[in-house]
């Protein structure tokens, strides 16, 4: 098994695993068409931690999401793929009319808030000549201190794959990542229903407690010190 990052040509896959291992999270009961635009959107925006544990035949056995730049990430992501997202989510809601009620219930006045702030900006870029600006200063790494804390979203490893190393490697190749990027901490969520908690412990990860997410979800915290150099 190798640890590698994840690519376009994985995510029939990847998406395939997030459904099967992590069915009871709201994401992923937005579809394997969702989910797959998903994990694009997230390789294809700047600041993505995104890998791929593969087998010797190249097959996807597990997969960890993050960023290095958590805010920066998620608001380019809602940039250039908020509403392609939206979309397959709406389309799964009129199929599903539970995961409907609930979008609307914990999400819709988020999303929406969200997806006007974009085009807000994006308006107000193209009027401004700002954008090009922002992207200089983006791409130049000089981030405030508070940028300096990267975020793992999802670990998975597919059930007959468990207990072979492959969720430590995942968490490992992020760390080194992490550190080269220059990081000081990652900072870990996982539900509250997982054990995957004693397993964030047992590799040195501190439980900083529980949490309720902006859509209303307890979730809890983990955290990790890195020694990122200078
Ligand atoms: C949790 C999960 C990522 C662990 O991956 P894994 O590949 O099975 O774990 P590993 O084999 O890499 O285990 C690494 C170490 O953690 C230990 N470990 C594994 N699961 C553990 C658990 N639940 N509690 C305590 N320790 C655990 C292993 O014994 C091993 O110890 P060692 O290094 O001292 O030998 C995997 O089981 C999974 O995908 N679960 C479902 C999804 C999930 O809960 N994801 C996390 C939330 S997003």
């Amino acid at each position: 098994m190798i640890v590698r990052p994840l690519r376009p040509s994985d995510l029939e896959q990847s998406s395939k695993l997030h459904r099967d291992i992590l069915s009871t999270e709201f994401l992923a009961r937005g579809g394997t068409r969702f989910l797959r635009q998903y994990h694009r959107a997230w390789i294809e925006t700047a600041d993505c931690l995104a890998l791929a544990a593969v087998d010797d035949q190249d097959g996807i056995v597990g997969v960890l999401l993050g960023s290095t730049s958590p805010n920066r990430h998620y608001r380019a992501m809602l940039r250039h793929h908020g509403f392609g997202l939206a979309f397959l989510l709406l389309i799964q809601a009129l199929r599903d009319p539970s995961f409907g009620r609930e979008l609307v219930a914990t999400r819709t006045f988020r999303y929406a808030r969200g997806a006007l702030r974009s085009l807000l900006s994006g308006l107000s870029d193209l009027l401004t000549w700002r954008r090009r600006d922002r992207e200089r200063w983006e791409g130049s790494g000089h981030f405030g201190v508070n940028d300096r804390i990267g975020e793992i979203t999802h670990v998975m490893v597919s059930e007959e794959m468990t207990g072979r190393g492959i969720g430590k490697a995942l968490l490992e190749q992020a760390r080194i990542a992490a550190e080269q990027a220059g990081l000081d901490e990652l900072v870990l969520v996982t539900m509250p229903e997982l054990p995957s908690q004693t397993f964030y412990e047992h590799l040195g990860w501190r439980r900083v407690g529980e949490r309720i997410s902006r859509s209303g979800e307890a979730f809890v915290e983990f955290r990790l010190p890195l020694r990122s150099p200078g």
